[in-house]
């Protein structure tokens, strides 16, 4: 059975934005958000608070989150590698943040420039902070299904990355194919693999689409009862450390399947449409969903 209502994570600010060669301006970064609440997304993650050295275009992290007005019933969740990005989030108004480690160790080095342990230690520290200020906690698990350096990645090692960021308190568990090369014949055996340890309710998928595989890898997380989907407007994004990765899923495309499916999403897609007119324009750059780009013609 489907799920009757998705939870769509919008996350077109960060993980697009982080990934752009030109400095896009703050002011645009925070009426893009405002576009994406005004289309009704309840979750937009808005920003990094990152070394800016390593993702120098969220340098302006403590802005953008100041920048956007509390909107009720909306959450505006932010990634934090360490305590000090946490400690930034908290004095920038942070409500929800999101940490995130790797199922391969090529990959976490080079993305958070520690082994896999190491940062699952750094991350207790984070989440033990977070839980006492009474924020939500989402975790990332990135290369579910591969890594740029290392290829294939196991299953086992995807669950066990997901078990101890679920058992240190994420409320929410986010399972990104960084690299976008994953079929539903290896998505399925690897959520079976997540989902022994990890219940359904608490599992999101996160899939670049690189391939052109993401909306049928979301169909069949959807089939095996997952209703969360990260998905970025006008497929913004890739990632700085995964060379050749593009976007995620565009969101206009996913809630264009969903409301096909008669899910409800509670997103309006001429709204969600305006908001990737908006950054397209911005970008200079034509739209990334064939969604807004076939009813663009019309
Ligand atoms: P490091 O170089 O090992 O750490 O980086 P460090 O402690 O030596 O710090 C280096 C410099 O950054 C120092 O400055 C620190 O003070 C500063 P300096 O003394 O040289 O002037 N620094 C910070 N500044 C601001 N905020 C902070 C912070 N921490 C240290 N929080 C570190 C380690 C974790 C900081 C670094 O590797 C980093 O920032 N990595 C983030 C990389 C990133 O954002 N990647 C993209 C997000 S993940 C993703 O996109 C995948 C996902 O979408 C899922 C999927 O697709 O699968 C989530
Ligand atoms: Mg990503």
């Amino acid at each position: 059975d489907l799920p009757r209502f998705v939870k769509i994570v919008e996350v077109g600010p960060r993980d697009g934005l982080q990934n752009e060669k030109n400095n896009v301006p703050t002011s645009v970064k925070i009426q893009l958000i405002h576009k994406l609440v005004a289309a009704g997304l309840s979750v937009v993650e808005a920003t990094s608070f990152v070394s800016p050295k390593w993702v120098p275009q969220l340098a302006d992290a403590k802005d953008v989150l100041s920048g956007i007005p509390q909107v009720p019933n909306v959450r505006f969740p932010v990634l934090t590698p360490n305590l000090r990005g946490f400690e930034a989030a908290v004095a920038a108004g942070a409500k929800e943040i999101a940490v995130f480690a790797s199922a391969s160790e090529s990959f976490s080095k080079s993305n958070l420039n520690c082994t896999i342990e190491e940062s699952l230690v750094r991350y207790r520290d984070v989440t033990a902070a977070a839980k006492k200020h009474g924020l939500r906690i989402r975790g990332y698990v990135s290369c579910v299904i591969a890594c740029p350096v290392e290829g294939t990645i196991h299953p086992s090692k995807v669950a066990y990355v997901a078990k101890e960021l679920y058992n240190m308190g994420c409320s929410e568990i986010s399972l990104g194919d960084t690299i976008g090369v994953g079929t539903p014949g290896n998505v399925v055996p690897m959520l079976e693999a997540v989902m022994s340890f990890v219940p359904v309710d608490k599992i999101a998928v996160h899939f670049h689409d690189t391939y052109g595989q993401a909306l049928a890898n979301i169909l069949v997380s959807l089939q095996m009862g997952i209703s969360v989907v990260d998905s970025s407007v006008s497929g913004l994004g890739g990632c700085p450390y995964a060379k050749g990765a593009t976007g995620n899923v565009a969101t206009e495309d996913v809630v264009y399947m969903l409301h096909g499916l008669g899910i409800e999403t509670n997103v309006d897609l001429n709204k969600l449409m305006e908001a990737g007119d908006y950054i397209s324009d911005h970008l200079g750059r034509p739209l990334g969903s064939k969604t807004a780009t076939a009813l663009r013609k019309l």
